[in-house]
């Protein structure tokens, strides 16, 4: 049996496109590799993929970016291992929810940002994949997500405020809520607030000040981590740096 007769089928043309990015990266995917396994609705496609392989005889361990995504290769029969075994990782491949064209990348809608950051930095190589209106001139059109913790997090939210303001980038937060309207709690343990920001003003400096900010535990910028980038459009797949 193909390994393709045991992936997901999409019914939709965006969800199609998502998967078709997914399976380009998945083509970068060697025997004995260590992966950075993403999270959300682009990434599931590529553990999906990845998981048919493994079911066909592919040998890989890999490190999950939240328990939605564990529990999904867990299912699927992926080997998983943590970070602090495994050290270093060959490559993670990742959704996102906005990339510019020097693959800086606004992540946390789906809120992992955390574990995500953290699996990135450990990993060799970064394959974003998306559909391409996720590709943006500039950065900022997504709210920016930023992790807190939940300690006097208001106190937190307003000095996060006053370092938007000071890198020029003044804009309204709101902190992210749950289906039952109570606060979103992260794998973490944490809480999120979204920046909306129209379209953010130099970029390394307002994720240096956000770092600064007592309270703040991540924020979505990801900045230096991606090498690569796959999107799909409706006229096909457009590739972005090294893959
Ligand atoms: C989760 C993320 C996701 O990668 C991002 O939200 C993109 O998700 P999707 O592929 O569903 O659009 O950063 O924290």
């Amino acid at each position: 049996m193909s390994w393709k007769s045991r992936i997901l089928q999409p019914d939709t043309a965006v969800e199609q496109m998502k998967q078709k990015a997914a399976l380009r990266a998945l083509e970068e995917v060697r025997d004995g590799m260590k992966l950075g396994l993403g999270t959300g609705s682009t990434a599931r496609y590529f553990v999906d993929g990845l998981g048919a392989q493994v079911a066909e005889g592919l040998n890989v361990v890999c490190v999950p970016t939240s328990e939605a995504t564990r529990a999904q290769a867990e299912g699927l029969g992926i080997a998983l291992a943590s970070l602090d075994e495994l050290q270093r990782l060959d490559l993670t491949v990742d959704g996102a929810d906005e990339l510019d064209a020097q693959l800086r990348l606004v992540k946390g809608g789906g809120g992992a940002l955390l574990r995500e950051k953290i699996v990135a930095a450990a990993s060799d190589k970064m394959i974003v994949i998306a559909d391409d209106t996720k590709l943006v001139d500039r950065l900022g059109a997504f709210d920016l997500p930023v992790e807190v913790n939940i300690f006097s997090h208001g106190a937190t939210a307003a000095a996060i405020g006053v370092a938007l303001a000071a890198t020029g980038n003044a804009g309204d937060m709101v902190l992210r809520l749950s289906s039952s309207d109570s606060p979103f709690i992260t794998d973490g343990g944490h809480y999120i607030y979204d920046c909306a920001l129209g379209t953010i003003n130099d970029v390394e400096a307002l994720a240096q000040a956000l770092l600064n900010v007592p309270g703040v535990v991540e924020h979505g910028l990801f900045l230096g981590y991606a090498t690569a980038a796959v999107l799909a459009g409706t006229v096909g797949l457009q590739e972005m740096g090294q893959l």
